[in-house]
């Protein structure tokens, strides 16, 4: 029986620069992608049915047509009229709804599982075509490493970083809608127009100076975020008098430290012990986005 294994990262957003809600329903966005090692892995099995099993942090996760693993598979089934199936299982290392686009690696992944597993042989092109169906952050994890998003942030542009981060994210066992925290950001901002420019924070990507990247870094959900979330506001409190920069993952709630690669992984240690209510986890980025690991006939 043929089998596809696929790694896919989360992604932290350097930038996330956001303007008016759009006539569909989403918003004009500058952001600045990258992708961590944090990793979600994807097996895909040849079988008769489509099926999934979700094991690791998203266990309580819907299994059925509401999960974007069965709706890539789907969409790729509908684009290339192919009936085949495949029992696809999901080890999730990746925080649920915590902002680091879980649910889009795990999107990404199974494009590129099932592409191989069914033999379609699309062009990476398409593959991004059908990703930017999927949702706004699925064509970013196929792409990994640090992009620019724009319009929903499906469109990219890759920039070539300087240097490699340090990162510490401080999870939280309890996730955050997406759609709730655009909203609350409309009531908040109701003037808001075009997205302000990440121009400078890419400029200084190319290069190694992480001060001038930190100073760069801007979340224009934290605010939404932290009136939906008393925590956010009372943990980016007392991180304000530490010297890194602090900054909200994607929409939150999770909380993300920039700091030097080789710095993660004791900061994570002293971040674990000053927020107890969180989980800390050290990574670097960037890395590479979803990728094949093994096949077996
Ligand atoms: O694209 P995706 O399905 O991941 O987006 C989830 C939700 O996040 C959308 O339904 C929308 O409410 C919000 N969103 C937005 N503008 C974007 C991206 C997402 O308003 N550019």
């Amino acid at each position: 029986m043929k089998s596809v294994f696929v790694s896919a990262p989360a992604k932290v957003n350097l930038a996330l620069r956001v303007g008016a809600r759009r006539p569909d329903g989403y918003h004009d966005l500058d952001t600045v992608f990258e992708a961590v090692d944090i990793f979600d892995d994807l097996q895909a099995d040849l079988a008769p049915d489509l099926r999934l099993e979700i094991s690791g942090l998203g266990e309580n996760l819907p299994v059925d047509e509401s999960n974007l693993v069965i709706k890539a598979a789907h969409l790729l089934q509908k684009a290339t009229n192919t009936q085949q199936g495949a029992h696809i299982k999901v080890h999730k290392r990746i925080p649920v709804a915590g902002g680091m686009a879980g649910g889009s690696a795990d999107a990404a992944a199974a494009l590129l599982a099932l592409n191989t597993l069914w033999d379609l042989e699309l062009p990476d092109s398409r593959l991004t075509e059908l990703a930017g169906e999927l949702g706004s952050d699925v064509p970013f994890a196929l792409l990994g490493g640090i992009a620019r998003g724009t319009s929903r942030g499906e469109q990219l542009v890759s920039i070539k970083p300087g240097t490699l981060h340090g990162w510490v994210f401080l999870t939280s066992a309890t996730g955050l809608s997406t759609p709730e925290v655009f909203h609350c950001f409309d009531e908040m901002f109701p003037a808001a127009g075009n997205p302000p420019a990440t121009t400078q924070l890419c400029q200084a990507l190319t290069g190694s100076d992480l001060s001038a990247i930190a100073q760069e870094m801007v979340n224009d959900l934290a605010a939404p975020a932290a009136a939906l979330r008393t925590d956010i506001a009372d943990i980016c409190a007392e991180l304000a008098e530490f010297p890194g920069k602090t900054i909200l993952s994607g929409s939150g709630p999770t909380i993300a430290i920039f700091c030097a690669a080789e710095a993660a992984e004791s900061l994570a240690q002293e971040m674990q012990e000053k927020f107890p209510s969180r989980t800390a986890l050290a990574a670097i980025g960037p890395v590479t986005g979803a990728h094949i690991r093994r096949v077996e006939k």
